[in-house]
């Protein structure tokens, strides 16, 4: 049986969240649009045509959801600010109605003894930045830098602990790779200059944060899976550690101080030679306090010759039986263990905090109950993965379970249900699922 005491007293248990996907209020209240209210409006970009208008109106529901925070059982409560509610333009003119917002959500949470973990960039750019290039654009770091002092200086005051970026692999490959996530962005161009400017806005961030916040604890997040090739052939073998490079080490080790990871895949090296500033090391460098790791799946992958896309390297966990969630993504928790011990072999990162971690499935309210054994399974396997690396000596010091509610989940829209609560989407109704009542049982008795 999984208890608490076995992760120790001081772990820290949270929900995490984040404003596009839950706080609705789109373009009201003074708030400017984000490339997302854009993007849902073309066609074909996001099932069912769904669109994060209205979301789960967290922006007038955020007092009852606080509380589901705290009744559940949990200490920390990660959500992140909306860059354009505060910033409706990206810079410049200040939205106040966006600035008391924050305000009495962190208020809230403070009331109720939470601690807020404050997300910076949940991936929601605002539209005039969009246009204008985007994370593409040489001036979105100057940007960027506007937006981080304001919040600094803003909540500097009542909010601690800050994550610069959400899994800045996530927006720069979905968004200016594959063209499958707001801007819709495609091709190797677009992404990498959004990854070089990303890691620099990293890396900036962590700094502005670290001059204008006393006692700041500052982390960032990566998306990271354990890359498992498909055969022991040469070629599987090669395509693995391409995709390692891609989708693990290409944000992380330029943070470390090591910049990108060049020598192990020609197409990274190319890059670099055509772009002098990729060899820019310490702007890209930041001493975090934490890591934040975030892990859904592993990853399969046979060799494919043409394309630097994981798609079309990899063989799904349906294809080889293995059991998976809604979203197709295998369940298994050693692959959890692993990706962890081979972040935490890394000598610059001091502490990590699992940032993320749930899973979809098909949930259904029947008589007033949500029956998600599935998911609890899930969190079993999952939580007891970390605690062997944590009891193999990794400074595993948090772990945040993805999500608090179900929510706008991106591409996928309101389908893919990951919250600990059920949300009925046409009344706002909130019910807590089989699982929430489990995270309540386990944090609290
Ligand atoms: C990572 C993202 O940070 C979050 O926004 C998303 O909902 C989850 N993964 C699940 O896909």
């Amino acid at each position: 049986m999984l208890n608490t005491a076995d992760f120790g007293s001081d772990f820290l248990w949270g929900v995490a969240t984040a404003a596009t996907q839950i706080e609705g209020a789109a373009n009201t209240y003074g708030k400017g649009l984000s490339m997302w209210d854009t993007f849902a409006k073309r066609k074909g970009k996001i099932k069912k045509s769904h669109h994060p208008q209205i979301a789960c109106d967290f922006y007038h529901n955020y007092k009852n959801d606080i509380l589901l925070v705290k009744t559940l059982g949990f200490k920390v409560f990660r959500f992140s600010i909306a860059w354009s509610r505060v910033l409706p333009f990206g810079k410049g003119q200040v939205n106040k109605d966006g600035i008391a917002f924050y305000h009495k959500v962190i208020d809230e949470c403070l009331q109720h003894g939470l601690i807020p973990y404050v997300t910076l960039y949940h991936w929601d750019l605002p539209e005039a930045l969009a246009k204008n290039g985007g994370w593409t654009a040489y001036s979105i770091n100057a940007d960027f830098n506007e937006f981080v002092l304001l919040c600094a200086k803003t909540y500097g005051d009542k909010v601690k602990n800050w994550i610069v970026m959400n899994e800045p692999f996530g927006f720069t490959s979905l968004g200016y790779m594959l063209g499958i996530h707001a801007p819709g962005e495609t091709g190797l161009t677009n992404f990498f200059s959004a990854v070089q400017h990303a890691t620099i806005a990293q890396a900036d961030g962590g700094r502005i944060l670290r001059s204008e916040v006393k006692n700041a604890n500052i982390g960032t997040t990566f998306s990271c899976s354990e890359i498992i090739p498909y055969t022991h052939n040469e070629t599987d073998l090669l395509a693995a550690k391409r995709v390692d490079c891609l989708m693990n080490r290409l944000f992380i080790e330029p943070t470390l101080g090591m910049g990108f990871p060049t020598a192990d895949w020609d197409v990274l090296e190319k890059f670099a030679v055509s772009h002098s500033t990729w060899r820019h090391k310490e702007r890209m460098t930041f001493d975090f306090d934490f890591i934040g790791l975030q892990n859904y799946f592993p990853l399969v992958i046979k060799f494919n010759a043409f394309i630097p896309v994981i798609q079309a390297w990899e063989v799904k966990a349906k294809s080889r039986k293995k059991p998976h969630t809604k979203m197709g993504w295998e369940i298994n928790a050693d692959s959890f263990y692993n990706i962890i011990k081979q972040f935490a072999a890394y000598p610059n990162v001091k502490e990590i905090i699992i940032t993320e971690n749930g899973a979809a499935f098909n949930d259904k309210l029947v008589n007033g109950i949500v029956n998600d054994d599935e998911r609890i399974a899930y969190f079993i396997l999952y939580l007891t993965a970390m605690l062997k690396a944590k009891n193999e000596g990794v400074n595993i010091t948090g772990y945040m379970a993805w999500t608090l509610m179900d929510n706008f989940e991106w591409a996928e829209g309101y389908e893919a249900r990951f919250g600990l609560v059920y949300n009925d989407f046409e009344t706002q109704e909130r019910t807590i699922k089989k699982s929430g009542y489990w995270w309540q049982e386990f944090l609290t008795k």
